[in-house]
């Protein structure tokens, strides 16, 4: 009987090593190893080009048929850095549920020229058939495997020659080569070396979908990130109809594109204007508590409304809850207008809340954050026609943001009449006739304007 060679693995960095370890060698992570069954060679040698590879001049080498094809869809072309590079392997990451398989096969489905081979080890030939009924494919040249040995997937995408090659997902890929059960550290590894392998070789396309873990990384080793050459995330609440779609690493385009899809009946949706529909439109009734914020996501300006709920607190301890940012950033802001505008908030529920479930990590909302505080506790709305974008800091000054030109201009896009913006702010170009443009250097000055007090 073959011996069982068995071998320890880094879930982290996918190091390896013949005795357990507490701390990882290569990236110093701790309690990270796990036990893997070996009997044949774990690592191939990538070898990309086979042995006939040999070097070449920059200048020789020739990239007319370098070409992106175009997936027929606005947001994620941008994404990719304007349409999918061939050769390419794209690794897509997500929530359970948050419609990973719905994007991939949306993507094969809306593109009636490009043949794409769709391999499915979740999923039957009639489930997925099922999801495109409802997605509504029409003349698609897609195919369908249901299939979790790479061999025999390598083996039929060479045979169909397809376009792009999607898998969903890496985790339930299995090779012969490695006798470890699948989505494990070592099968992960290998199946995405082999899967690059085909993408570099025969120049197609790979979009891969991954897991990921509790903490929101991608399952499986770090060095999936390093070999694949786009990493998109695939974000937001599954309870909320909005996601949000990001590169995280793109050897191709920027990693400051978003694109923002709604879940749908029919698939997902493109939004090509989020402020619009992540503002509730009040029209003219405008309600206390609640603040527009001038945020970017990227290189994307993103109008959110800030909602805060400030209430006499019922028992001793005040609550502190927020949806969508950072609770030890609500404190921070409540300790500044505790201690800079000496507003009291002792004995003051505060709850506070950004509509659509959308997340912001931007500083930018700060300003919006403490109107809307304000604005509940004193019970006074603010304007809906008013929007906010600058940082607090600790001293109580409101500091200044980046792309403020650019998020001027799409808030008077968005008919907005005025912009409170810090006073430390440098316009590089005159703002538009049709907003007024009202800098202010620190809270108390901000809390005189909105509601006259000091
Ligand atoms: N009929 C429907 N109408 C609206 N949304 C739907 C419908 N059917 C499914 N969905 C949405 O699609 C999501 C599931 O999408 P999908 O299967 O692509 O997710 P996934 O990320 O691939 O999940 P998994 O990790 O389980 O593979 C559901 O959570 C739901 O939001
Ligand atoms: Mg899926």
């Amino acid at each position: 009987m073959a011996k069982v060679k068995k071998a320890f693995f880094c879930k982290n960095c996918g190091h390896e090593s013949a005795k357990w370890l507490g701390c990882c060698p290569s990236c110093g992570e701790w309690n990270t190893f796990v036990e893997e069954i070996v009997s044949k060679p774990a690592t191939s040698a990538l070898g990309i080009n086979n042995s006939n590879s040999k070097a070449l001049l920059i200048n020789d080498i020739d990239i007319s048929h370098e070409s992106r094809l175009n997936l027929n869809s606005v947001e994620i072309n941008r994404i990719l850095g304007g349409g999918l590079v061939c050769g390419s392997m794209i690794l897509v990451g997500g929530e359970p549920g948050i419609g990973k398989s719905t994007l991939s096969l949306q993507i094969a489905l809306k593109c009636p020229d490009i043949k794409t081979l769709y391999v499915s080890g979740e999923e039957s030939a009639q489930q997925i058939k099922i999801r495109a009924a409802r997605l509504g494919s029409n003349d698609a040249q897609c195919y369908i495997l249901s299939e979790t040995l790479l061999e025999t997937i390598i083996m039929q995408a060479k045979e169909l020659k397809p376009d792009i090659l999607v898998i969903d997902s890496i985790q339930t890929l299995y090779t012969e080569r490695i006798d470890s059960s699948a989505g494990s550290i070592s099968q992960i590894r290998d199946c995405a070396m082999q899967l690059l392998k085909f993408a570099k070789e025969t120049n197609t396309p790979v979009f891969v979908i991954g897991h990921i873990t509790k903490d929101g990384t991608i399952a499986g080793p770090k060095v999936l990130e390093h070999i694949v050459d786009v990493v998109l995330q695939f974000e937001g609440d599954s309870n909320h109809a909005y996601r949000i779609l990001r590169a995280t690493k793109n050897r191709f385009g920027s990693t400051a594109e978003i694109g923002i899809f709604e879940m749908q009946n029919t698939g997902l949706r493109e939004i090509e204007n989020p402020s619009e529909i992540l503002i509730s439109q009040h029209n003219d009734l405008s309600f206390s508590g609640v603040a527009i914020a001038a945020t970017m996501d990227g290189v994307r300006p993103l109008f959110i409304e800030t909602q805060s709920l400030v209430s006499t607190a019922a028992y001793g301890v005040p609550q502190r809850s927020t949806t969508g940012i950072d609770v030890r950033r609500l404190n921070m802001l409540l300790a500044v207008l505790e201690k800079r505008a000496g507003f009291r908030l002792a004995m003051k529920d505060v709850f506070f809340n950004i509509t659509g479930g959308l997340r912001i990590s931007d500083t930018a909302a700060d300003m919006a954050i403490i109107s809307s505080v304000l604005s509940s506790n004193f019970d006074v709305p603010i304007p809906v026609s008013s929007c906010f974008c600058a940082e607090v800091g600790l001293t109580g000054e409101l500091r200044p943001v980046s792309h403020i030109n650019q998020r001027i201009g799409e808030a008077a896009r968005l008919n907005f009449k005025k912009i409170f913006i810090s006073r430390y702010s440098k316009l590089e170009d005159k703002p538009p006739v049709n907003i007024e443009v009202i800098s202010v250097a620190k809270i108390e000055e901000l809390m005189k304007i909105l509601f006259g007090k000091n």
